[in-house]
């Protein structure tokens, strides 16, 4: 990643060690109780770039009440904040509080950081919520075929930018938009909770968001993204609550984070069926690493269903998943087109799991009828090795497509434990060809050919985004 700026120190770090100094000089321990003013929390915090000026929320009329909307006060302090950008960039803190909001654009050379105790509430009122075309790699909506509301925070073209705390929660009230998909009663795609396209230099890290009214994290079209230490938490049974969704993205990494969906933990996409073959923009140079999922109805890593624009060299591992349908889970059909290829897996620890391996040939879901038939997706090179898992119900249903199978499956060092009411059928293959070594209960015969010794592939070199250092910045957060 090329880091345009070095580290600066803020006006506020600045401010406070002069005031250390002054109270030196006084020696005077009780002054700072005594002036109100001096009376605050310095914290440090990891970003790829610190901001030269700070400001609070509340100096652009910001009331943390819970009740009054904030929309207009973020989207004021941004574009003032936003004239900054050339003069080493500028830090929106948001100070302790209940802060009630609606959509907002972010800015290059900015940082969005949410104090622990502070959290902003997403606006249930629809005027707040701007609306934004369909993305071109889906050619509409994914609720509805109209078009779609601005994600909560948004950025679109922007060149490094943070949104970060030191675990302060999004909560996206999202209630209001599940009774209404639940009802059919969406006639424009619910927002997202964070988008952030046609970007690089992205960090989003230490926060805990909940209740999205959809898709939580959603990078689409960018490149340089770091996303770690992520608490995200949606009620299982809510739809379209995805975790973290890499969409056309490269050179991207994911790490430390903890998911409980009611849909896929992540999902790695690259658009859908012609449009999404049309855009071309595959998402490449992806590593998820630590990454802790509950997902009853759904995969703790999807790659797919949308990945016309090609999904390639993906490195997963260190995965625990608990009570989840699947660990990693491709999800592909007839018209989508584009390719998962060179997708390399290891170490997971998975308890309570209907499928351990999982593959979909024929995931209907298309954007319209007007998708190719022809269209065939090439899914090869896919790598698991060193897998654990417990009480399993079906070790694994891998189905390609008839015509277009999907080749150089390896899996090796694999470990099952059966639940109480095992599948008889244990590997149910169609359409597949690959490897295996050292796998219990014993694969299906088109995976029986042994593996090379050592077992199935995982590089070891580095992307470039593994080797991004993140700097030491300083803020400061008046007590109220
Ligand atoms: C944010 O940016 C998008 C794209 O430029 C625009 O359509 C939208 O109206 C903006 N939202 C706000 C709140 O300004
Ligand atoms: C919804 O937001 C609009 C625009 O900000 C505002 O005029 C209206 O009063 C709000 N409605 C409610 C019920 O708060
Ligand atoms: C953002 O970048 C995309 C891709 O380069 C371009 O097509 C689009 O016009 C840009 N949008 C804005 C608002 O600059
Ligand atoms: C952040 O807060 C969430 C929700 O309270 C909690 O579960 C999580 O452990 C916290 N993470 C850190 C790193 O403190
Ligand atoms: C994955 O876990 C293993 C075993 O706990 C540990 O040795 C290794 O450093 C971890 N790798 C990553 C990338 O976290
Ligand atoms: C395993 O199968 C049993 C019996 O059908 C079912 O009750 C249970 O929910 C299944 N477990 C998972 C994780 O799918
Ligand atoms: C095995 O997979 C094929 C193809 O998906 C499916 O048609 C068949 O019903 C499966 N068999 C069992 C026993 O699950």
């Amino acid at each position: 990643m090329d880091l345009p700026r070095k580290p600066t120190k803020t006006n506020v770090t600045a401010m406070r060690i002069s005031t250390v100094i002054v109270l030196a000089l006084m020696s005077l321990a009780t002054v700072g109780a005594m002036n109100p003013h001096l009376s605050s929390n310095s914290l440090t915090f990891q970003a790829i770039s610190c901001r030269k000026h700070s400001a609070l929320l509340t100096e652009f009329g910001g009331v943390g009440d819970g009740v009054t909307s904030n929309t207009h006060a973020f989207r004021k302090a941004i574009e003032h904040l936003s004239t900054l950008a050339e003069d080493g960039g500028a830090q929106l803190v948001v100070p302790p509080g209940k802060w009630l909001t609606g959509s907002f654009n972010l800015t290059s050379h900015f940082t969005l950081f949410i104090d622990k105790e502070a959290k902003l509430l997403a606006s249930q009122n629809e005027s707040e919520w701007p609306l934004v075309e369909v993305l071109p790699s889906y050619g509409r909506g994914r609720d509805a075929p109209g078009g779609r509301y601005s994600s909560l925070i948004f950025g679109t073209n922007l060149t490094d930018v943070v949104i970060t705390g030191n675990n302060g929660t999004i909560d996206g009230q999202g209630s209001y938009w599940w009774e209404k998909f639940h009802e059919e009663e969406l006639k424009v795609t619910r927002p997202y909770m964070i988008e952030i396209m046609y970007s690089d230099q992205i960090q989003i890290s230490d926060l805990t968001l909940i209740n999205s009214p959809s898709w939580f994290v959603h990078p689409i079209y960018s490149r340089d993204v770091i996303i770690q230490g992520l608490t995200i938490l949606a009620p299982v049974t809510e739809p379209n609550t995805d975790g973290i969704n890499p969409d056309s993205c490269s050179n991207t990494r994911i790490e430390d984070c903890y998911i409980v969906s009611g849909d896929d933990c992540i999902a790695i996409k690259s658009g859908w069926d012609q449009y999404g073959i049309k855009f071309g923009m595959p998402t490449e140079d992806l590593i998820i690493r630590r990454l802790t999922c509950i997902s009853p109805d759904s995969a703790g890593i999807a790659l797919g269903s949308e990945m016309s624009g090609g999904i390639r060299n993906v490195r997963i591992e260190n995965v625990t998943a608990i009570n989840t349908q699947a660990a990693v889970r491709i999800k592909t059909a007839r018209g989508r087109g584009g390719f998962v290829k060179d997708i390399f897996v290891r170490r997971m620890f998975l308890s309570t799991m209907k499928y351990v391996f999982w593959m979909t040939g024929d995931y209907k879901a298309h954007a319209d009828d007007k998708f190719d038939p022809l269209a065939l997706p090439m899914i090869k090179n896919i790598n698991y090795r060193d897998v654990v898992a417990e009480n399993v119900n079906m070790s694994a249903n891998l189905a390609g497509i008839s015509g277009d199978p999907f080749t150089d499956i390896c899996i090796s060092n694999v470990k099952i434990e059966l639940s109480a009411t095992p599948k008889k059928l244990q590997w149910n293959c169609t359409n597949i060809e690959g490897f295996s070594s050292d796998v219990d209960p014993p694969p299906c015969a088109p995976l029986a050919k042994a593996a090379k010794s050592g077992g199935c592939d995982f590089p070891e070199d580095q992307l470039p985004i593994e080797k991004v250092q993140l700097k030491s910045c300083s803020l400061e957060i008046p007590a109220f």
